[in-house]
């Protein structure tokens, strides 16, 4: 189990830090894991001028999966855009394939007073988005800003092919087989072409899944169907672009987006996995991060890419039990619970497990 772990910038290497001690307990008790570092993002850049280098597109490529804490933070902003921190999120995802971006959100019954919304529309929230990673929008050519008839002009290209709409739609309709068996395929084909095929290529698929019910929404309504009734999605699928804003939409209405994790997995299930948070700068360094979803990134790694069930559900089970027992890091606390920083939420995950 070669696991490459790529801490990144900000509270990246805080909530890393505590995640390897979650999978050296796991190796202690059996598991043949083997980890090791490279950075990614800003701390590549700082180190060798490039977000993702050679040693890191290495170590990747011949890992089995990929830990990531997070890249970015405002002291690469002025950067050239081919330097920033993001585009070595964008380069190793293109690198190694990974197609299925996997984000579950899941209302976790002790937090239920994070949420913004009423406790009766987000009470037993579980919505697993998947979002298609590789395409789309974000990786389109032609693209760029020119001069064109005396002004500047932007322009990007949205594009997909109907194989690569075709292998993330088995994937949701896959991952749907295992829940309640319902997809939901988000699309904007009232104005957009590309959107069409995907809609018909998602509705060929269908039969191939006759105990999966697949409905198709606009993505507008999409996002006003999230906040007025979440419980009615089991999972959605989606493109690139609308997968970003959606997913980030979807994580709020847990109102902790410190406990979500996410994977993003290639045709044969490695995959990279990350907390779908940011790098958090402004708290970066205070040891007060919450390292949960990295934790449980941990836990979707040991699920997909290793197949080792049990193990996953004794991480989940471990941070159910120190969310049972009252210990909240900043971004969950409130009053009546124990706040705790980054390394002991770590301490209590390893006690638990
Ligand atoms: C995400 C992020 C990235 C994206 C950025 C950092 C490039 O927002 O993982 O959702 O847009 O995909
Ligand atoms: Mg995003």
């Amino acid at each position: 189990m070669k696991i490459a772990v790529l801490p990144g910038d900000g509270i990246g290497p805080e909530i890393i830090e505590q995640a390897k001690r979650v999978l050296d307990a796991l190796r202690s008790d059996g598991l043949p894991i083997e980890m090791e570092e490279a950075p990614l993002g800003g701390a590549a850049y700082d180190q060798y001028g490039q977000p993702y280098p050679e040693v890191t597109q290495k170590l990747a490529r011949e890992a089995d999966a990929i830990l990531l804490g997070a890249v970015g933070g405002p002291q690469y902003d002025t950067l050239d855009r081919p330097l920033r921190p993001e585009r070595g999120l964008l380069a190793i995802r293109k690198d190694l394939n990974l197609f299925a971006n996997l984000r579950p959100a899941i209302l976790y019954p002790e937090l239920a007073n994070a949420s913004t919304l009423k406790p009766e529309v987000v009470a037993g929230l579980d919505i697993l988005i998947v979002r298609e990673l590789t395409g789309d929008i974000y990786f389109g050519q032609p693209r760029g800003v020119e001069v064109r008839d005396g002004e500047r002009f932007g322009f990007n290209t949205m594009h997909y092919t109907e194989s690569e709409i075709r292998r993330i739609g088995r994937v949701a309709f896959e991952a749907a087989m295992k829940r309640n068996k319902r997809v939901c395929s988000v699309d904007k084909m009232n104005v957009l072409e590309t959107t069409q095929l995907w809609r018909d290529v998602m509705t060929e698929l269908a039969p191939e899944y006759p105990e999966v019910e697949l409905t198709h929404m606009l993505v507008d309504n999409a996002a006003m169907q999230l906040v007025k009734a979440p419980k009615q999605f089991d999972v959605m699928v989606t493109g690139n672009m609308f997968g970003d804003i959606l997913s980030d939409e979807a994580s709020m209405l847990t109102g902790s987006i410190g406990m979500l994790p996410s994977a993003s997995l290639d045709a044969n299930n490695k995959g990279l996995y990350e907390p779908s948070h940011g790098s958090a700068p402004d708290i970066a360094g205070k040891g007060v991060a919450n390292p949960l979803a990295t934790i449980l990134s941990a836990a979707m790694m040991l699920r997909y890419t290793f197949n080792q069930e049990q193990a996953a559900q004794r991480v989940e089970n471990a941070v159910k039990a120190v969310l049972a027992q009252g210990l909240r890091t900043g971004d969950i606390y409130e009053p009546g619970t124990k706040r705790v920083g980054t390394r002991e939420m770590g301490d209590a995950v390893l006690a638990a497990l």
